[in-house]
């Protein structure tokens, strides 16, 4: 023990003055450790000059004893302090970390959904892109020369009336909401090049009540081929197409011999639909035909060369018993959750 410090005074206050300086400057718990084994432990300075105290002559130990029993003390209290400090930092750095702030606000913004219209058509239009046809679009606001004239509409057809078409002002313009998609046949004759191969699904107007199965604006979706050698069996097959696609393997078409200015043949077309909720059965789905010979004239393509085809049906009508819809209104009105019900297809 030879090589031990004498116990002075200064040599105490050095090894207390290195122990808080280190206890001090500890950065964390591990830091904290390290200094206790330096200062406090065995091998450290003040451990040292407390084993010398029994070289220390009697009269003398009181007072050495005190001080380095002080200077010990002093020691231990500064690393509990810090290692208290140290504990609630490192506390609070760790629930700083964990927080969760379950006061935040959530947030309200629905997400929302397609209309299931808006789906529908673009699924029809979907069967018909993939057979490679396009899709043609027209005016909503229309003259009555395409809506009704160019169709072979007689000038005093009734669908002409008041009642059934929303004639727009000044009258003398001939500017109606057209009635039916079919005005876009014409313009499709007028503006493509032959053949034509083109869907047209848009909204149509007529003056008709707001009641379960009528609106008075609607959508339907207009089918027209003109090529060369084009018959009633290739509208039928097209049909029979389309409605095993939308409506499942067992679904067929059927014609009823029915009248349209604009087709001769024409045709009430009838939906086989095998998965009807109240059971399997035919449901009226809308009209076609064999495009008349007077509108090919009129759009200036020779009928002794060309032939087409035409069909027209009603969207939500189709989403009606397609889906199971029992009131039309409901397509009208907006509320999301009716949309939220057919899926947040994209
Ligand atoms: N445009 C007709 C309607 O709205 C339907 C139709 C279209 C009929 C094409 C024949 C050919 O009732």
């Amino acid at each position: 023990m030879s090589d031990t410090p004498e116990i002075t005074p200064q040599a105490v206050q050095d090894a207390v003055d290195a122990a808080l300086a280190a206890i001090a400057s500890a950065a964390d718990t591990a830091e904290l450790k390290a200094a206790r084994s330096a200062h406090q432990g065995d091998g450290s300075p003040l451990a040292a000059l407390n084993a010398r105290m029994r070289d220390v002559p009697k009269e003398h130990k009181a007072e050495f004893g005190k001080l380095v029993g002080q200077a010990r003390g002093a020691v231990t209290q500064a690393l509990a302090a810090r290692e208290a400090e140290l504990a609630e930092a490192e506390t609070a750095a760790r629930l700083e970390a964990e927080r969760i702030d379950i006061t935040a606000v959530p947030s309200r913004t629905r997400v929302g959904a397609r209309h299931p219209l808006s789906l529908l058509q673009e699924q029809i239009s979907d069967i018909f892109v993939g057979m490679g046809w396009e899709i043609a679009e027209g005016p909503e606001l229309e003259h009555e020369w395409f809506n009704f004239d160019a169709l072979n509409f007689d000038v005093d057809h009734p669908a002409r009336q008041m009642q059934d078409t929303f004639f727009v002002d000044p009258v003398d313009r001939h500017l109606v909401m057209r009635t039916h998609t079919s005005p876009v046949q014409v313009r499709s004759m007028l503006e493509r090049e032959l053949p034509i191969y083109v869907l047209c699904p848009g909204r149509v107007y007529r003056t008709d009540e707001f009641d379960a199965t009528h609106l008075p604006v609607f959508t339907q979706f207009e089918g027209l081929v003109i090529d060369k050698g084009i018959t009633m069996a290739h509208l039928k097959g097209t049909l029979d197409h389309a409605a095993r696609v939308l409506f499942g393997p067992e679904a067929k078409t059927r014609f009823r011999a029915n009248y349209f200015p604009f087709t001769e043949p024409s045709a009430e077309l009838d939906l086989w639909h095998p998965t009807f909720k109240g059971g399997a059965r035919w449901i009226e789905w809308g009209g076609c035909g064999m495009v008349n010979p007077n509108v090919l004239r009129a759009a200036g393509i020779d009928p002794d060369v060309y032939s087409g085809f035409a069909f027209g049906m009603g969207i939500e009508r189709t989403l009606m018993f397609r889906s199971d819809v029992q009131d039309m209104r409901d397509m009208a009105e907006g509320d999301v959750r009716f949309s939220e019900q057919f899926g947040m297809v994209v």
